[in-house]
């Protein structure tokens, strides 16, 4: 989908919208969302204690056309629920920067806006289900058609916060499956991209997060060190932009933020794992980042990670069967490294197709303990949703 709606026309509309009833007194009315004035987000302190994450209007609208497929009335006003959490829009393609403009118009001044930036070059190396568009080389794409027009959409809107989680999965992919040649021919892709991206989206009006994977992933104590070194350079290379204020861990992912003993601290090799949630895996690699020489407070999505014990191995990222929605977005994590719980992957859309005859399968989609039949990563799964709903920690 693809929309594009001139902020004049917006403003518009909203007037419209807005028309007061004769007995109600008028606020005074902006002329477009946001802040009456540029905001200004100081990196230096936790912004997600002022701004709340904006519960935004395309995983409204997602939700509000499965809220209309449920038929049992309790489950409809408990789904109804869900359009109102803020959770992270995301721009996977250059197309889908055209959803950034119509998401932007309802933003008010206390909230944030959270995206996602998803589109390097030869992206999900290590994986097929969200293989991107541009291909390895194409770095030159990637920065004058998604990262400089996504720039300038957010500039034109200085009055609107924006928190970005910058490329999922990226680095640490250079960091443990470099052994892919898939891996190993995106590398120097990934880390200009990263680079690039840092450098030109560090506007006054965005706070930014760049992505570490999750405990289960650079928490091994081999990958600590190479993988907080991995994003110190990228955040160096960058120029030390001010804006970043640290990293993002278990984006669509399913660990506990607590849970002691861990998922998986019985496994054979959890001696060489000391990360065995995310509350542990966000001090220590927090700890490693800060010696690196890069600013280490987190945000953490909990948007699936209501059940646990129920991946056969930590590894399993697709469509975790029997998984429920999370703890809502708040900041009040009870670590001072955590800024923040947020929903980054709208729960819902599907990790990837279990098609085997896609060429965009992959095999971890097929395995046991994911859920079947599934649609393309990115593609809303109806059944999936309802399951995420009933089995939600805590319930709706
Ligand atoms: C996956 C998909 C992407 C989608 C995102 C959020 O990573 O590849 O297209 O936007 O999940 O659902």
């Amino acid at each position: 989908m693809k929309l594009s709606q001139s902020a004049a026309l917006a403003a518009l509309t909203a007037t419209a919208l807005a028309a007061p009833s004769p007995t109600t007194p008028q606020a005074p009315r902006q002329a477009s969302a946001g802040c009456s004035s540029a905001v200004t987000l100081d990196a230096s302190t936790n912004v997600w204690k002022k701004y709340t994450l904006h519960p935004n209007s395309y995983y409204r609208k997602e939700v509000e056309a499965a809220v209309a497929q449920i038929s049992d009335p309790d489950l409809a006003a408990k789904a109804k629920k869900v359009a109102d959490v803020g959770t992270f829009l995301w721009l996977d393609s250059i197309e889908n920067i055209g959803k950034l403009e119509p998401a932007i118009q309802d933003v008010p001044c206390e909230n944030i806006l959270g995206l996602v930036i998803y589109d390097l070059p030869g992206r999900d190396c290590a994986a097929k289900a969200s293989n991107g568009e541009l291909k390895v080389g194409e770095i030159d794409r990637y920065k004058t058609e998604y990262i400089d027009k996504i720039v300038s959409i957010l500039k034109a809107h200085p009055n609107t916060a924006f928190a970005l989680v910058i490329e999922p999965d990226s680095l640490p992919n250079l960091v443990t499956n470099s052994n892919l040649d898939t891996c190993s021919s995106s590398a120097s892709g990934y880390r200009e991209g990263v680079a690039y991206a840092l450098k030109n989206l560090n506007l006054p009006n965005v706070i930014m997060y760049l992505d570490a994977g999750h405990g289960g992933w650079l928490g091994w104590d081999a990958n600590l060190q190479p993988g907080a070194q991995e994003l110190a350079k990228a955040y160096k290379n960058a120029g030390s932009p001010k804006q970043l204020r640290g990293f993002s861990t278990n984006v669509a992912g399913w660990n506990s933020w607590d849970q002691s003993p861990g998922e998986f601290s019985q496994a054979s090799d959890a001696k060489y794992n000391k990360c065995q949630n995310e509350k542990i895996y966000v001090s220590t690699f927090g700890s490693a980042l800060q010696s690196a020489g890069m600013p280490n407070h987190a945000i953490v999505d909990t948007g699936r990670n209501g059940v646990t014990g129920l991946r056969k191995e930590w590894g399993d990222w697709c469509n975790v069967n029997g998984a429920g929605f999370g703890v809502r977005p708040t900041s009040n994590t009870g670590l001072e490294l955590a800024d923040a719980f947020v929903w980054v992957k709208p729960g819902g859309e599907s990790d990837g197709t279990s098609d085997s005859s896609s060429p965009r399968y992959d095999s971890f989609c097929g395995k046991d303990d994911a859920f079947k039949p599934s649609p393309e990563a990115g593609t809303w799964n109806e059944a999936y949703f309802e399951m995420l709903l009933k089995n939600a920690v805590p319930s709706f």
